[in-house]
């Protein structure tokens, strides 16, 4: 099997390839046969997170495909966050650790702050943390000390790389600001509806690698407003697709990649696994990429309503 070679180099001098499987909602019991088949079919990089709850079973899935000779280690590319219950200074290395010990492994690829709101931690089972009367319980972090944990835990080798996700501009600035390590990635909402241009631009400057979570436009993510028109059914895409004999997830993906961002598209189902790793046998003719650029509409599907009180709320700010 081929492994996916384009990539992008992080800050440090690793390599990411620019397509990983995605496994937000993926349940246990899904995500095993995802990972195991996504590594057959080539995929090298695999985006999870503390609060998505599969960690454990990535880790028995990547032990088991290490354990068979199909991968080493280092030949898989791992992605995780940190959560807003292990922000305080105090927790941010009980996160790593119980990270490394679910996806069973002495070292992360790249661990991202997942979003820069603040939760009180409660106890290990409680990721929303509420109060009497419904309201997320927030605590005060100053997020550059949280950074600093970080940091430390690069120079013990446990993470390699180390970023942010659903930071906007001014928040990603603060960290650059004071940080002796700057951030290798910003992962945010991004595809052919929300190509996040001046945010890209402004990473591109601060050689921040850029990953496009919802490339295909999450179309199962709960907070889907009836509204909102459905970027898998966009007609212009079925043009496109149908020219290269292609999906149109297939172009979405692909158009991503065209454009210097990493994708990394969620599917448990083994057709669909397939068909998105498989978008390097075609080209772009000019026409199709200004006809994808048009598609722009500065179209933000995740509002992220869950913190819209928090101070740090990221998406009140222009980008
Ligand atoms: N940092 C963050 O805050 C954040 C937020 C959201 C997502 N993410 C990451 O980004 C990944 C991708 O985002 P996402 O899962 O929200 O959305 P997405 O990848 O845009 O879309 C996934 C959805 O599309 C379906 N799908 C997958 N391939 C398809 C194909 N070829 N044709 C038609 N439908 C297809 C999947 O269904 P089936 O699984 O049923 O096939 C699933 O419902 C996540 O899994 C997660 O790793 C990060």
């Amino acid at each position: 099997m081929v492994n996916f070679e384009p990539s992008v180099t992080l800050n440090n001098g690793q390599k990411m390839p620019m397509l990983g499987i995605g496994t937000w909602q993926s349940k246990p019991n899904e995500v095993r046969d995802a990972v195991d088949y996504a590594i057959d079919v080539g995929y090298r990089s695999i985006d999870t997170a503390y609060v998505y709850g599969n960690e454990a079973e990535i880790g028995e899935t990547l032990t088991k495909k290490i354990n068979e000779g199909k991968i080493k280690r280092e030949d898989i590319f791992i992605t995780t966050k940190l959560w807003s219950t292990y922000h305080h200074p105090d927790r941010v290395a009980d996160g790593i650790k119980k990270s490394l010990e679910r996806l069973q492994t002495n070292y992360i690829d790249l661990y991202l702050i997942h979003n820069p709101a603040h939760f009180k931690f409660i106890d290990e089972s409680n990721n929303f943390p509420k109060d009497a009367n419904d309201k997320v319980m927030y605590e005060k972090v100053d997020i550059v000390q949280t950074w600093k944990e970080l940091e430390k835990a690069v120079d013990q080798g446990l993470l390699k790389a180390i970023g942010l996700s659903n930071f906007n501009k001014r928040q990603i600035q603060q960290i650059l600001d004071n940080s002796r390590i700057k951030p290798a990635n910003l992962q945010v909402e991004c595809h052919a509806y929300f190509m996040q241009k001046p945010l890209f631009e402004f990473c591109k400057q601060n050689n921040i690698t850029f990953t496009a979570y919802g490339p295909l436009g999450s179309p199962q993510r709960p907070s889907v407003r009836p509204e909102d028109p459905i970027l898998l059914k966009e007609p212009k895409l079925a043009e496109i697709a149908q020219r290269h004999n292609k999906t149109p997830a297939q172009i979405l993906n692909r158009f991503l990649i065209e454009r210097g961002r990493v994708t990394i598209p969620k599917s448990v189902h083994r057709e669909r696994i397939k068909e998105n790793f498989e978008i390097l046998d075609f080209k772009f003719s000019d026409d199709d990429l200004k006809e994808l650029d048009a598609l722009d509409k500065n179209l933000r599907y995740f509002l992220f309503e869950f913190i819209q009180d928090s101070p740090d709320y990221p998406f009140a700010d222009p980008y």
